[in-house]
């Protein structure tokens, strides 16, 4: 039996991504730059099948998820061919609760189907076609730092300091209030701040690209955090408001400000969800996890930078 399988990382974005220019073709409004994570993923598994399924986390997916991943498999195959196929995804990463499993999982399945159905499509390609997916997904194809520029090139940036950790604290594994795709768009038509998050981000982003080159962290730090701080007050302005941020989310921001002026290197980062994510290094991450544990967060992952999606079996 014909059968293949992919894995995917999880990246975090530093400098986030929030709008498109173009829906269609995903096509973002600023410029973002993440981080890919060496121990959080997606695998999935491309096997052939007398009919269609897609199992997710071993739940046989209903109709509408199988037709969500049947029309992004129309970019690698015919719907005879796909309606040949099961598709078995494991997140290694809770879904859908701001700690990117999307991302993870359409790499994944773009890697995985490229493979499977012979396509041969460079990781650019690969990269063009997940984001129809997920935005986000686009950064999952390279290891490292990655940038997404607001030209839609994906690419690696150097970074000189490469000891980073990232602890991701769980405050809710619940699946997000309001998709992304749609708060996006609720943030684009209606909050006054957009034009500022969409121009102070393509600033952050070149600054960004800087400070990683000169080994900067503390830029490197100040920059994940007031994205982080710009792109929640933004998505707060819109109407509706759109709150990510919940109750325990900020008492995780109070500690880690209260660790760094203690001379602790902590910068948080949130996404679209309320699990915080705490950038910190190897120097001073066990004293951060002592201090979340002290506080009764003893829920979280302690990721450091990993490579790209690759093919597994
Ligand atoms: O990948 P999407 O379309 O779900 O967008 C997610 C965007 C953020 O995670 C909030 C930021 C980013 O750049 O990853």
């Amino acid at each position: 039996m014909r059968k293949v399988t992919a894995r995917a990382p999880v990246n975090i974005a530093l400098i986030k991504y929030w709008g498109k220019k173009d829906e269609i073709n995903v096509i973002p409004y600023n410029s973002s730059l993440s981080i890919t994570l060496d121990n959080l993923y997606t695998e999935t598994t491309i096997s052939e099948s007398e009919e269609f399924k897609f199992i997710l986390n071993d739940v046989n997916q209903g109709l509408e998820e199988c037709n969500k991943v049947k029309t992004f498999l129309k970019h690698f195959a015919s719907l005879d061919a796909i309606n040949k196929v099961s598709i078995t995804s494991v997140n290694f990463v809770e879904t859908a609760a701001g700690l990117a499993s999307s991302a993870s999982g359409y790499a994944a399945l773009a890697t995985a189907a490229n493979s499977y159905f012979n396509t041969n499509l460079s990781i650019n390609e690969l990269s063009k076609i997940s984001r129809l997916g997920s935005g986000s997904s686009t950064r999952s194809f390279h290891g490292g730092m990655v940038a997404w520029d607001r030209n839609n090139e994906i690419y690696q940036v150097e970074s000189k300091f490469k000891e980073f950790v990232m602890i991701s604290v769980i405050v809710d594994q619940e699946k997000k209030y309001i998709s992304s795709r749609e708060a996006m768009k609720i943030t684009v038509n209606t909050s006054p701040l957009y034009p500022t998050f969409v121009s102070e981000s393509n600033k952050y982003f070149e600054v960004m690209k800087e400070a990683l080159y000169n080994g900067d962290i503390k830029l490197i730090g100040e920059l994940t955090e007031k994205s982080t701080v710009l792109l929640h007050e933004t998505m707060e302005k819109a109407n509706p408001s759109i709150k990510y941020i919940q109750d325990e989310s900020r008492v995780i921001w109070d500690m880690i400000y209260k660790a760094r002026s203690k001379g602790l290197y902590s910068y948080i980062s949130m996404d679209a969800g309320p699990n915080v994510k705490v950038l910190t290094n190897e120097k001073d991450y066990l004293k951060i996890i002592n201090i979340l544990e002290d506080n009764n967060f003893k829920y979280y992952h302690i990721s450091r930078m990993g490579e790209g999606a690759i093919i597994i079996g």
